[in-house]
């Protein structure tokens, strides 16, 4: 009798635990968590418990996710996705999930993300895309990612990283960047600058290693100067230069020193592409231009003088027309005293 009966409530106490609870999962009600991890899944299990909060789904095969492909669970604080075979997740896939906080995608195959797909996630703290082959994110978000505070893309084919994006996540504390084939050329200079103030604000990255070209490989971005980014590098040392401009003097006898020496400087960097201008053309350029200033600026004194000269000689010959000889004599004095000074420039 007392065993039909233990028997029957742990019969009882069996359905109550698995009811509501996927196959090939553990659900734990008192956490809200199901843990379906290294189970051989292909896809996201039907029937999962709508109010589940965590959900292990890590270890398993699973190659993609179609849209709403967790609407059935829209409580979600924490989904691991770890170590499955994901390339392709639809731009929808995370549609629904307004209380998600942390997302684990390493150790998949995705090649690339959509900005779309993150839109649907406001809530979202940490964003692990780590042991992908993630080549291509998006430029920016368009609008801010409010809570993002940790940032992780390592081990991916990530090239270039644009500062839009990482402006678009004001709250990242922690930025995870290593083991991409990052290609320290001018399109990494923002990078670079958002990284030098992020550090300064006290944020923690594990570093940007150079993959090319040739002259930075292994080389950390932070540490190359910025002079780098420049269209010419910085001119070569004084002794260089002067020792240069000497062998050169001995070719062209009569070429002015101080001027040569600074074109020889710029000459001296190869594959610059600032072409020196010779500075014996600059010289003779410079002396046509003063000429014709000169030139110039004598026409116009001299159609000044006469101008005055005229109006002086108008004004006489009106106030005589008038009569008046007091006012006559006081105006051409003035005018006779002014000429001078106006003749002068001239
Ligand atoms: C990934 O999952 C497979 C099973 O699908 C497992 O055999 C393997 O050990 C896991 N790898 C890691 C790094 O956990
Ligand atoms: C996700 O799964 C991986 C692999 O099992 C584990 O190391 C990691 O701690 C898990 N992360 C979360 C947030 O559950
Ligand atoms: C994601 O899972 C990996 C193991 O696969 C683990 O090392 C990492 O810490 C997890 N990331 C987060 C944000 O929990
Ligand atoms: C960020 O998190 C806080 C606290 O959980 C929440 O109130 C806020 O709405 C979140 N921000 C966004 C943009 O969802
Ligand atoms: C992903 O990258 C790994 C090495 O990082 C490589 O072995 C694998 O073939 C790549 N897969 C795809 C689909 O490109």
């Amino acid at each position: 009798m007392e065993g039909e009966l233990l028997l029957l409530l742990s019969v009882i106490f069996l359905l109550q635990g698995t009811c509501g609870c996927p196959e090939k999962c553990f659900c734990h009600s008192s956490s809200n968590s199901v843990d379906c991890s290294h189970q051989g899944l292909a896809e996201i299990p039907p029937d999962l418990p709508p109010e589940t909060l965590t959900l292990l789904l890590q270890d398993n095969q699973i190659r993609q996710l179609p849209a709403l492909a967790f609407r059935t669970v829209p409580r979600l604080k924490t989904l691991n996705l770890s170590n499955n075979s994901l390339s392709e997740l639809a731009p929808e896939a995370f549609h629904g999930l307004q209380h998600l906080q942390v997302l684990n995608l390493t150790h998949n195959s995705l090649l690339s993300l959509e900005s779309r797909l993150f839109h649907s996630l406001p809530q979202l703290r940490e964003l692990d895309l780590s042991s992908n082959n993630i080549s291509h994110l998006p430029k920016s978000l368009g609008e801010p990612w409010e809570n993002l505070t940790v940032f992780a893309v390592q081990q991916n084919q990530l090239q270039h990283l644009s500062r839009e994006l990482l402006e678009s996540m004001p709250r990242v504390r922690l930025l995870l960047l290593q083991n991409n084939l990052w290609k320290c050329n001018r399109h990494l200079l923002g990078l670079k600058l958002w990284l030098e103030t992020f550090i300064y604000e006290g944020g923690r990255t594990d570093g940007v290693i150079c993959e090319s070209p040739d002259t930075w490989k292994g080389k950390d971005l932070l540490k190359i100067p910025h002079e780098l980014y420049q269209p010419c590098p910085p001119p070569p040392p004084p002794e260089l230069v002067s020792s240069q401009a000497g062998q050169h003097e001995s070719e062209h006898g009569k070429v002015p020193k101080l001027p040569e020496d600074h074109s020889l400087g710029q000459q001296q960097v190869s594959g610059c592409e600032v072409k020196p201008k010779p500075r014996p053309a600059n010289l003779r350029h410079a002396m046509a231009t003063v000429v014709i200033t000169g030139v110039v600026c004598g026409i116009v004194c001299l159609m000044m003088l006469v101008a005055a000269i005229y109006g002086c000689t108008y004004a006489a010959i009106t106030a005589q027309g008038h009569g008046r000889p007091s006012a006559q004599t006081s105006e051409s004095g003035k005018a006779e005293g002014k000429e001078p000074f106006d003749s002068l420039p001239a």
